[in-house]
């Protein structure tokens, strides 16, 4: 049910029953509501959702109770609360919550999704879901009730009533593992596949007319061998941080807020970035052992992010504007294969070296590339713009091993993240140059593909994921 968010709360716990204040001056009418009238204050709805997030007005679930209610006579002010203001308003430390801390903190709203541009964290989970609903409005409520979630857990912040507030009788708002740890430099990034547009010939959302040319279905190229379960999705989210613990936390809380309205489809844990969009610092290495990223866009190049990676008005869907589009590709490295080959040929491959990275012909990292020293079918030679007619995309993969493959091999990877302005002029021509005839084709295989419009960033407090599509 949902119920105004008063600008002052005061609960008197002897009797659980809070008084609540309208800020409206005009609306001063004290609401009084105990456990009979709309009962316990983790109620939740049928389908899991928490109660207290059905109002895009209700407060966010990054907001402790605690923090915002003062124990009998000690009322907080909470209008920057009311008003969208969580960090503001979460100030109150709790010591039975071991509240997380906000410092390393990547702010989550902007022009711009954080997680494309902003510096490439340690650690991945990605998750592709699968939307079970055909009710837009249900849809629409999951998505802001997401964005409270992800606004609270960027911010260091627990969802909801927190993990150890609430009250015993219902499962906890926040499942607690990332409790005392950091923020992490977490980052929330969603995306949006070609089947919340149309799936099965449905239009199950009204939204079928606003589906981006751009996110145009990736033809088969040569070599996949791609897995449907591992494939695909309605919604992607991507969690980025330096703490294994908070990107799964953040991934396990969203699936949660979303049981019954979304079910996980595929998800995808990440190690070891290999790209970086800050070029200043090291280059990290890929799990064949080579730079990987050398030559990536960095996040402050602003002429080139908008050239190759931000959606523009005009470009065909307005409502995109500052989105970005991303490829994810799950590629098998077979690296018991390349631990037997030469260093030369595995040089001569990548055309780069292995120990500096410079490239051949060149003899440091970020010299340029002499794209005629390096050999035909070199990986660097075929990728480089300047062999694509400046085809340009924004890399920000992971490494994985998840286990062996029951041969004795790693079932291991790059988790292959590019975002683009428009696939079809950045992914999709580059990959069919590179499926063709890249000398890496005999040590790799992709096995997993997506493709999502990440909608642009969230701006001021009423604003939620997907508003510039479904407001
Ligand atoms: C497991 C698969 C892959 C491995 C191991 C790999 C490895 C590398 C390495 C070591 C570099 C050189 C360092 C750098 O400039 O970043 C590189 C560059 C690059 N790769 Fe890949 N890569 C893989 C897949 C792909 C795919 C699928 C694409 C795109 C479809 C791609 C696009 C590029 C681009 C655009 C560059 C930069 C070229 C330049 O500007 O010089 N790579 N890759």
């Amino acid at each position: 049910m949902a119920r105004t968010v008063p600008a002052r709360v005061s609960w008197t716990p002897d009797t659980e029953e809070r008084t609540m204040t309208t800020a409206n001056p005009d609306d001063q009418d004290a609401v009084t509501r105990g456990d009979e009238e709309g009962g316990p204050d983790h109620a939740h709805d049928a389908d899991g959702t928490p109660e207290s997030a059905e109002s895009p007005e209700a407060p966010a679930p990054g907001v402790s109770r605690r923090a915002l209610i003062g124990w009998s006579g000690g009322a907080l002010a909470v209008g920057a609360a009311a008003a969208g203001g969580v960090a503001a308003a979460v100030t109150a430390s709790d010591e039975d919550a071991a509240p997380r801390v906000a410092a390393e903190s990547v702010p989550f709203e902007g022009a711009h999704q954080a997680g494309i541009a902003t510096p490439v964290q340690d650690r991945l989970h990605f998750v592709a879901f699968d939307v079970l609903t055909d009710d837009r409005a249900k849809l629409v409520r999951l998505l802001r009730q997401w964005t409270a979630a992800a606004r609270a857990m960027t911010q260091g912040q627990a969802v909801g009533t927190g993990a150890v507030d609430g009250i015993p009788e219902a499962p906890p708002d926040d499942t607690g593992e990332a409790l005392g740890l950091p923020a992490a430099n977490l980052t929330l990034t969603i995306g949006f596949g070609p089947g919340l547009f149309v799936k099965d010939d449905k239009d199950r959302f009204g939204i079928a007319a606003r589906r981006p040319v751009a996110l145009a279905d990736l033809p088969p190229f040569p070599g996949d061998n791609l897995d449907p379960a591992r494939s695909g999705g309605d919604i992607c989210v991507q969690a980025c941080a330096d703490d294994p613990q908070v990107a799964v936390h953040a991934i396990r809380n969203l699936a949660r807020i979303g049981f019954g309205t979304v079910a996980v489809r595929w998800s995808q844990l990440g190690f070891g970035k290999t790209s970086s969009t800050t070029p200043d610092a090291q280059t990290p290495r890929n799990l064949f052992g080579f730079k990987d990223g050398t030559r990536n866009i960095a996040g402050t190049e602003t002429d080139r992010l908008d050239r190759h990676v931000w959606a523009a008005a005009g470009d065909g869907s307005d409502w995109m504007a500052g989105g970005s589009y991303l490829v994810a590709r799950r590629i098998r490295m077979h690296i018991e294969t390349w631990d037997r080959t030469p260093l030369g040929e595995q040089e001569d491959i990548i055309g780069r070296n292995k120990g500096e990275g410079a490239p051949f012909g060149a003899v440091a990292e970020h010299d340029e590339v002499p794209l005629k020293a390096l050999k035909e079918d070199a990986h660097v030679r075929l990728s480089h713009p300047d062999s694509n007619d400046g085809v340009t995309i924004l890399r920000r993969g992971y490494s994985f091993v998840d286990g062996s493959d029951g041969l004795g091999r790693l079932d291991a990877g790059l988790f292959f993240l590019a975002y683009q302005r428009d696939p079809r002029s950045g992914f999709i021509p580059l990959q069919q140059r590179l499926a063709a005839r890249d000398a890496l084709n005999e040590y790799i295989q992709h096995v997993g593909s997506a493709l999502f419009a990440c909608p642009p960033g969230v701006q001021g407090p009423d604003d939620y994921w997907g508003r510039t599509l479904f407001g």
